[in-house]
């Protein structure tokens, strides 16, 4: 089957166009309630989103719903456009040269383009794959590097904020009898926390994580999966991983993403039990990749 041809499928949309269908049969205030329901559990969405590098695209139509405070894992093989389609969702392809991005993102239902620069990264913080604190900075100036640059407060306000973030991300316990030493003393998965932490306490909605553990070993792996699990509760994250198991672990919902195009998005258990593609299969059980 023709990639072109692939009829790519969101449960999400699938439940949204089932919400709308239902109302129609109904009345016009069911409506109105369907539709603001929809659209307040819908963190982020995207309508026919291209990104060109140049005349080449690095991700073609893409088609998503994002439920708030739910985790999506992004996989795929490498090049098939997953950073390219996350780097989207904060602004970070207007620094890349011959880089072109059409169709739609909405933020929390907002258009991304009513937003500045400024503005978006305090709504979509962004976790990278490697840890990247500031070197010279201690630990506590790093959590709350991303805030001074919205004007200073109060040192009661920072100190409350650097515990809470850091509790967040949990590295408080490790870190609350040094918080004056360089980052740069801690582990690379404590690294990668602080990084979360200084994501935090920006207070985002929704944190982008472009494989945020591989360069770390299996117990910081699964000190940042733990992170991540109790994030959600308020937080929408998205998170590219190559590795299966982690999507299983985290994620509720998983896209599968394929030569730059959305092959399929749905339920993690759906995905890794039963996907709807045979390109999703082929993938997931290890055929390529
Ligand atoms: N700055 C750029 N300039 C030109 N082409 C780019 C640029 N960034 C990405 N691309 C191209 O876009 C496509 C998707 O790249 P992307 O980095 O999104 O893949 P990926 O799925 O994140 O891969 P990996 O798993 O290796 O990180 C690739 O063909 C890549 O070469
Ligand atoms: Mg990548």
């Amino acid at each position: 089957m023709a990639i072109e041809n692939i009829n790519i499928i969101s449960e999400s949309v699938e439940k949204e166009n089932a919400l709308s269908s239902q109302s129609v049969k109904s009345n016009e205030s069911v409506i109105v309630k369907s539709a603001k329901s929809a659209e307040s559990v819908i963190a982020v969405s995207t309508t026919d989103l291209t990104v060109w590098f140049y005349e080449r695209t690095g991700v073609e139509n893409i088609n998503i719903n994002i439920k708030k405070d739910s985790v999506t894992a992004i996989i795929g093989p490498s090049g098939c456009g997953k950073s390219t389609f996350l780097r989207a969702l904060n602004f970070m392809h207007d620094l890349t040269p011959g880089a072109k991005v059409t169709g739609e993102i909405k933020i929390l239902g907002k258009d991304i383009t009513e937003f500045n620069g400024v503005e978006i990264r305090k709504k979509v913080g962004m976790v990278f794959q490697k840890a990247n604190p500031f070197p010279t900075m201690t630990i506590y100036d790093n959590v709350i590097s991303g805030l001074k640059l919205n004007g200073m407060h109060k040192k009661s306000f920072y100190d409350e904020l650097v515990e809470s973030s850091l509790i967040h991300a949990g590295l408080w316990k490790e870190t609350k009898d040094r918080l004056k030493v360089s980052a740069y003393s801690l582990s690379g998965g404590q690294q990668q926390r602080l990084c979360i932490a200084r994501t935090l306490a920006v207070k985002p909605e929704i944190i982008l994580m472009d494989e945020p553990t591989s360069a770390l070993d299996p117990i910081s792996t699964g000190n940042v999966e733990n992170t991540i699990h109790d994030l959600k509760k308020e937080y929408t994250i998205v998170i590219v991983t190559h590795n299966m198991q982690q999507a299983s672990r985290v994620s509720d919902y998983t896209a599968y993403f394929y030569l730059g195009k959305l092959i399929e998005h749905g339920k993690t258990s759906t995905i890794f039990t039963n996907p709807k593609e045979k390109l999703t299969e082929e993938y997931i059980t290890g055929k390529f990749g």
